[in-house]
């Protein structure tokens, strides 16, 4: 009856609240036996077994059923105002027109299937497809460097990639099926690559290369949908975490879909004919649970942005608002922060009075950006959502709405459990910290967004998610409760760095360093950034017979980073140093490095644990010479 009862209901009766919905929002080709048969200390976790289903019909079919002409897709090109819409009828012939190629070239169920594309029809259409045949796609976002595009593929074994010629952003071509050939180089398993054109520049080709626009002008319009269990793989999404080795998250078909799907309509207050205006990229799991599969489930008109909010210049999010009248937008701390410094005029020159509801995802958004989303971008009018979840738990977990009518929001703070969660705050003795609390975030009950596994390495799943804190699900961060009960996230409490809302491990950076022929030594730490959130700073140390110069071994390094993994990943600090501080069990106080990182020298705590406290001194003189 109230926000408050309905929530009550749906923690205390949670197989009859997602049973119900599951039955009403979904549509099956068999019902389902059984709503959960979870074991958070196992980590076997089912839902909605024995029900049989196909995504794609639920994304796409059912829609164009009954409204064939709604524009399912609205393509926000990276040039401004050049869109492109697609209805549900002709992302119905696209799907199936793609789905008839990849079983054409011998594309199986079951098999993975890589996804290198720009935000584009293509793209989703690809990801839908694989959901039609029952492969499992991993989409790579498509500013990954070969090597990490490598590491991907082989890690799923996979033997399809779809990728376009170019990419184009703020301008600039990106280079993506050179980089997919670079990779496929290392890749034996690769047996085919799709290729759609985007650009028309003269892109390299292989003899793997399948020209997929051409196939799809001659392939039929229908195509069957596999019949698949609600647990069978839908997709895996490859995440940072506090080892050097990239994690393929992986979610199932049922409860991931109706979980994107009632997230996305209640945290945001969809309605029939909005238009929804999610600007992350489709490689992130905010792309693929809300540009394509909430939205697109419930028969939504997602926005896809190909672009970057600067380009042209700081309103080209404003005046896609107003172009496209969008209802709901939902962006990136680290975006907001950037525009805000270019003052109000470029939001206030366009019309926003579309705009209902604002959210923002991916990292901790300061008092400062949200009260210009709110007052400037908003008018004040608008419900601003800080929504905190992560690429495991396949949905929003925390978020101010839903939420009662007159329900407050505050600043800055994600607040309230999404229904259905019961979010936990732990001690480091394991106890579930009541009242004014801090300590770490963790979910007492299983749901139906919530990760399966990690692809090939359950054992490293239950270590990261489940073992510290048995019983519960472990999100790796930090939260505190206030007098009021709201939840505010205090920040990762393992070694993960947040680089423009872009999720990156210290180990992984470190592991590229230590490559380096004259690295001894590396460690990465998080420094606080104003735009970008945090920034990685490299500590490294030479070994001994190194007598070039700091500089050049430092671009040596920046390259070898872009290289191996992103640009985003670059140090965009580094000093080369004697030593690395460490305790005398030869583990490296990190805490020291990030107050020398942050130039706070004066302040290093506790040194006495030191093997060698003259490590400091060194490390104080050589901070003066960080590149
Ligand atoms: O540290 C949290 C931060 O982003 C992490 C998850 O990253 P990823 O799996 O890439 O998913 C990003 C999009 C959901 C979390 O562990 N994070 C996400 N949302 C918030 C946040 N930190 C603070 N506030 C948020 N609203």
């Amino acid at each position: 009856k109230t926000y408050e009862d309905l929530y009550k209901f749906s923690v205390n009766n949670s197989d009859d609240f997602w049973g119900e919905l599951a039955k009403t929002r979904l549509d099956w080709y068999k019902p389902f036996s059984q709503v959960s048969d979870c074991d958070m200390n196992s980590g076997n976790i089912k839902w909605f077994d024995g029900g049989k289903l196909n995504v794609s019909v639920n994304c796409v079919d059912r829609h164009a059923a009954k409204h064939p002409d709604k524009v399912a897709l609205i393509w926000e090109k990276d040039e401004p105002g050049n869109t492109e819409k697609v209805t549900y009828s002709q992302l119905l012939a696209m799907v199936c027109k793609i789905s008839n190629c990849l079983k054409d070239s011998g594309v199986k169920r079951g098999d993975r299937v890589a996804i290198y594309m720009p935000v584009s029809p293509i793209a989703v259409a690809a990801m839908l497809a694989c959901t039609r045949i029952g492969a499992v796609h991993s989409v790579v976002f498509a500013g990954f460097s070969a090597d990490a595009l490598a590491q991907r593929i082989q890690d799923a074994g996979v033997e399809t990639i779809l990728t376009t010629d170019q990419g184009v952003r703020g301008g600039k071509v990106i280079e993506l099926k050179k980089t997919v050939d670079a990779a496929v180089q290392k890749c034996p398993s690769v047996k085919r690559v799709f290729v759609s054109k985007r650009t028309g520049e003269n892109a390299p080709k292989t003899n793997l290369d399948i020209d997929l626009d051409a196939a799809m002008k001659t392939a039929s319009e229908n195509f069957t949908p596999e019949v698949m269990d609600s647990e069978d793989l839908l997709f895996m999404l490859y995440t940072s975490g506090s080892t050097g080795k990239p994690k393929g998250i992986v979610h199932t078909q049922a409860g991931y879909l109706l979980y994107a799907s009632m997230t996305q309509k209640y945290v945001f207050d969809y309605h029939d004919g909005d238009i929804f205006g999610c600007v992350a990229d489709i490689g992130w799991i905010t792309g693929h649970s809300y540009v394509v599969y909430g939205p697109l489930s419930n028969g939504a008109t997602t926005v896809l942005f190909e672009s970057i909010p600067t380009y042209p210049d700081p309103g080209r999010y404003w005046e896609m608002v107003e172009r496209l009248k969008i209802n709901q937008f939902y962006g990136a701390p680290t975006a907001i922060r950037l525009l805000l410094r270019y003052g109000d005029s470029f939001v206030k020159k366009y019309d926003r009075s579309s705009l209902k509801v604002l959210g923002s995802v991916g990292e901790p958004i300061n008092h400062e950006a949200w009260e210009w989303y709110h007052n400037v971008v908003g008018d004040g009018k608008c419900d601003v959502v800080d929504t905190w979840w992560q690429t495991e738990t396949g949905g929003i977990a925390v978020t101010p709405r839903p939420s009662g009518p007159n329900d407050k929001i505050i600043p800055a703070a994600p607040m309230r459990a999404f229904f259905g969660i019961q979010p936990a705050i732990l001690g480091s003795e394991q106890e579930d910290l009541q009242g004014v609390n801090e300590g770490a975030l963790c979910i007492k009950n299983p749901w139906p967004g919530m990760a399966r596994t990690i692809y090939g390495d359950h054992e490293r799943f239950m270590d990261t998610y489940y073992r510290p804190f048995p019983g519960h699900y472990f999100s790796g961060d930090g939260a505190k409760r206030d007098e009021e009960g709201f939840i505010h996230i205090t920040g990762r409490m393992d070694d993960v760095l947040n680089i423009s809302g872009h999720r990156l491990g210290t180990a992984e950076v470190e592991d590229v360093l230590d490559e380096h022929p004259d690295v001894a030594e590396a460690a990465v730490v998080g420094v606080p950034h104003a735009v970008k959130g945090e920034e990685a700073f490299a500590f490294v140390t030479v070994k001994e017979n190194f007598s070039r110069d700091h500089e050049t071994l430092v671009k040596e390094l920046q390259g070898l980073v872009r290289e191996r993994i992103a640009s985003f990943a670059v140090p965009s600090q580094m000093l080369v140093t004697e030593g690395l501080p460490k305790t005398r069990s030869g583990k490296i106080m990190r805490r020291i490095l990030r107050k020398v990182a942050a130039g706070q020298v004066d302040d290093l705590g506790d040194i006495s644990t030191l093997a060698d406290p003259t490590v400091v001194s060194i490390l104080i003189r050589d901070s003066n010479f960080v590149f």
